[in-house]
């Protein structure tokens, strides 16, 4: 007999990095979580309580919630469903060439569970689907006791567990308001925000606040070389902007711009979903371009720094993940800068605390190596890429003596310019003043360069 649907039970279909995180936290919350994962190392590696991503936290909350029973890994779809009153759905939706989100993987899953899921249960979407989607899959669907509700993620990575834990909001959408209320149930406590609303809005609410906050790292990532071409200081604007509680300073930082597996996928896939519907979403397309040039924008400044040309010269490349805290490549903006440096002739070296191991199928030509002061020695230029803490620590005079040159370009603006120009380098940034040179027009001989470095797509 088929059991009954029981909301104590979740299958969560997909032990990536949103179905892992939400599985450990709604096990450690008390729910029987079963996680369907077809891949067989992955699985193993769940099964046995063993993170198979860098996580802060996620490998001892494994271990325990498997160690208890409350979670377990499975490989069929009738084991995870069985009994389940709520399946989510948190596979990959990666983009197409074109930009579009890939749902196939979406479309199979769910077309699975409906073969087996028990009368009553809900479908909760939690992967990042275009706006329309989880309509869509419930009309099209041939079970009519199954509801489909969209449920956004918010998890940051390398602080993934907190959000999980003590969510800012819950955003739950659909047509079936008590299939709505059970899902949005899961997170949060009583206190917690919850924005129950239709699913297209819920669709939206995803891509709208990545594509939101991407747009506003663009923008300050424009104010800063504004503040190049007129002598301020992005810190100070960006601080003084980020007083303002209508604001605020979050997300005010420049540099590089961003990565990851969400954001340029995300302002990709809804520019791309305006556009089907006769948008020209021209903010975002802005907001893609000035994210793509700060990665040229900084290549140029090494360019610059080191007198104009790179061929034969060596630069060391502090940080690669997309951001500190994970070891995740996805579209980290270290990947583009080193190819630009390699092809302008860079002989590059590059380090990193934890992503080495990912990065290096990505990078093969380029040496990687453990230590932040094997990879200077012998650098005529430093170019800091993520802003991992260990390297505000280091001790600069070991590395100017172990450096040939004297440049160090701050692709995060995070390093202590007094610091290295107190130990003689030179600090450049991103929108900030140039330290250590003697005073010359701030910013031109970097717009100048940054005309000579090949323009590198997205992607
Ligand atoms: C992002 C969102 O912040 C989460 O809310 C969302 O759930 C997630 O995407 C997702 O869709 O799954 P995440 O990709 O972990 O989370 O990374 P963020 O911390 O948002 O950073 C994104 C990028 O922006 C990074 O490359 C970071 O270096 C860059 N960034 C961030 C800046 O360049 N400047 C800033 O001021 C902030």
């Amino acid at each position: 007999m088929t059991p009954q649907a029981d909301d104590q039970v979740i299958c969560i279909i997909g032990a990536g990095y949103v179905g892992l995180v939400t599985a450990a936290g709604l096990a450690e919350a008390g729910r029987q979580v079963k996680v369907v994962e077809v891949d067989a190392d992955r699985r193993a590696a769940v099964a046995a309580g063993i993170s198979p991503i860098f996580e802060p936290g996620l490998d001892e909350l494994l271990s325990a919630v498997v160690a208890s029973g409350h979670l377990r890994a499975v490989e069929t779809m009738s084991a995870g469903v069985a009994g389940a009153g709520i399946v989510i759905v948190a596979v990959g939706t990666p983009p197409t060439h074109d930009g579009e989100a890939d749902l196939s993987q979406v479309r199979q899953a769910v077309d699975q569970a409906l073969g087996e899921v028990a009368p009553g249960a809900v479908i909760a979407i939690k992967s990042t689907v275009p706006p329309g989607t989880t309509r869509a899959l419930a009309r099209g669907s041939s079970r009519k006791d199954v509801a489909f509700v969209m449920f956004p993620e918010f998890l940051r990575e390398g602080s993934a567990l907190e959000d999980l834990r003590h969510p800012s909001r819950v955003v739950v959408g659909g047509e079936d308001m008590a299939a709505v209320r059970r899902v949005a149930a899961l997170l949060g406590g009583p206190d917690t925000t919850r924005l129950l609303c239709d699913s297209v809005s819920a669709e939206l609410v995803k891509y709208g606040s990545n594509a939101f906050l991407a747009t506003k790292i663009s923008f300050i990532n424009e104010m800063a070389q504004l503040c190049e071409l007129t002598g301020a200081d992005i810190e100070h604007v960006a601080d003084g902007m980020g007083l303002d509680p209508r604001i605020g300073r979050s997300f005010l930082s420049a540099g590089l711009g961003w990565g990851g597996s969400c954001f340029p996928k995300d302002v990709r896939a809804l520019e791309t979903s305006a556009g089907y519907h006769g948008q020209s979403f021209w903010l975002l397309k802005a907001a893609i371009e000035v994210n793509s040039q700060q990665r040229r924008r900084f290549t140029a400044k090494l360019l610059q720094g080191l007198g104009g040309s790179l061929e034969g010269r060596r630069v060391a490349i502090l940080g690669l993940a997309f951001k500190p805290f994970t070891d995740d490549m996805r579209q980290a903006p270290a990947l583009e800068v080193v190819r630009q440096l390699e092809d302008l002739g860079a002989i590059v070296v590059a380090t990193d605390p934890v992503a080495l191991a990912r990065a290096r199928p990505l990078l093969p030509g380029t040496s990687l190596v453990d230590d932040p002061y094997d990879a200077v020695t012998g650098a005529d230029a430093v170019g800091l890429v993520t802003e991992w803490p260990v390297y505000r620590e280091l001790d600069w005079g070991r590395v100017f003596a172990q450096m040939r040159g004297r440049l160090v370009v701050d692709g995060r603006n995070c390093l202590d310019s007094r610091a290295i120009t107190g130990r003689g380098g030179i600090y450049v940034s991103m929108g900030r003043r140039t330290r250590g040179l003697p005073e010359t027009t701030p910013g031109s001989a970097s717009e100048a360069a940054t005309a000579s470095v090949p323009p590198v797509p997205l992607g």
